[in-house]
């Protein structure tokens, strides 16, 4: 339809084929699939924001996973520019991920009380998406695949990502190729910091021609510095929903949280820092 001029969204549609009904927006993004996702358990209003924030969360775990993956097929294909961008388009999916927790930010421990308990051992600690990324992070741990143990498909592709290399292991492996002294072999095990690599960085900093491992280098502290930022959020956020009580998943609550907020990923970047 034209009205003034200017024509309007149209308001009818060819079907496709094999679909009876909705629009081909619906369509395109399933969206009666997705509002038919969400199934609060109480009759507390501030359920559905716990429901949609968690779900939305889940959805930008995997954006991220896809641009963290996309940053380490340029590594291994030496283009440091190609991977700026893909870090570059993560740390954007980073900031949403952190401003999420607004969605939570004034549920009082009346509100989470009232469904908390519906909750059962549900945790999310338990996230096979989140988890994902602690290990492209470098913070590996073999023991939490225990978790998966009925879930056969999430267990084999957390096993294959245990074994492949983080997207750190692709950063040091690129220093290596620069003619750098980094002989990191990528591991099973939680990443450790090392001498060699504090070194490597240095050099980098401070010595002419690796500009663009310097850039690198800037594009992976914005990144650590927003995994750290989400975990301080949801720290926030569990202190003003539920106070220092013990968490659904078993840990001890907020002190198990804020020990993993203290933990730098890519920590020699951070201790370089001393040197510069
Ligand atoms: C105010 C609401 C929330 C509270 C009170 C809360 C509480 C907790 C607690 C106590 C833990 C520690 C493990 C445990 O014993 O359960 C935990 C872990 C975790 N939660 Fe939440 N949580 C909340 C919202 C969320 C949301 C919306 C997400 C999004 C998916 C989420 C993702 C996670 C993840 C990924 C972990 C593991 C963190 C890590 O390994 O460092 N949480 N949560």
């Amino acid at each position: 339809m034209v009205q003034n001029g200017i024509t309007t969204p149209k308001l009818s549609f060819r079907p496709a084929e094999d679909v009876v009904h909705g629009t081909p927006y619906a369509q395109y993004a399933r969206l009666e699939t997705l509002h038919s996702l969400q199934h609060p358990r109480s009759a507390e209003d501030a359920e559905l924001s716990f429901i949609i924030a968690t779900q939305v969360m889940e959805l930008l775990f995997d954006l991220l996973r896809h641009e963290w993956t996309a940053a380490q097929r340029s590594l291994r294909g030496d283009d440091v520019p190609a991977a700026l961008a893909a870090l570059r388009r993560g740390t954007h999916v980073q900031d949403v991920l952190i401003s999420s927790w607004d969605l939570l930010a004034t549920m009082t421990p009346r509100e989470f009380g009232a469904f908390r308990p519906l909750l059962g051992e549900a945790s999310g600690f338990q996230s096979s998406a989140f988890l994902r990324l602690e290990f492209l992070l470098g913070n590996k741990s073999e023991s939490l695949l225990r978790m998966y143990e009925s879930d056969p498909a999430v267990h084999t592709e957390l096993t294959a990502a245990l074994h492949a290399p983080g997207l750190y292991d692709d950063v040091l492996a690129l220093l290596s190729r620069r003619g750098l002294a980094v002989a990191h072999r990528p591991g099973t095990a939680r990443y450790r910091p090392a001498p060699e690599v504090e070194t490597a960085w240095r050099q980098v900093y401070t010595e002419p021609g690796h500009a663009e491992l310097a850039r690198l280098g800037e594009a992976l502290l914005d990144t650590a510095e927003r995994v750290t930022r989400w975990r301080q959020r949801h720290l926030s956020a569990v202190k003003r929903a539920m106070g220092a009580k013990p968490g659904t998943g078993g840990s001890s609550g907020l002190a198990w949280l804020k020990q993993s907020a203290d933990q730098d990923v890519f920590p020699e970047l951070w201790t370089v820092r001393d040197q510069l």
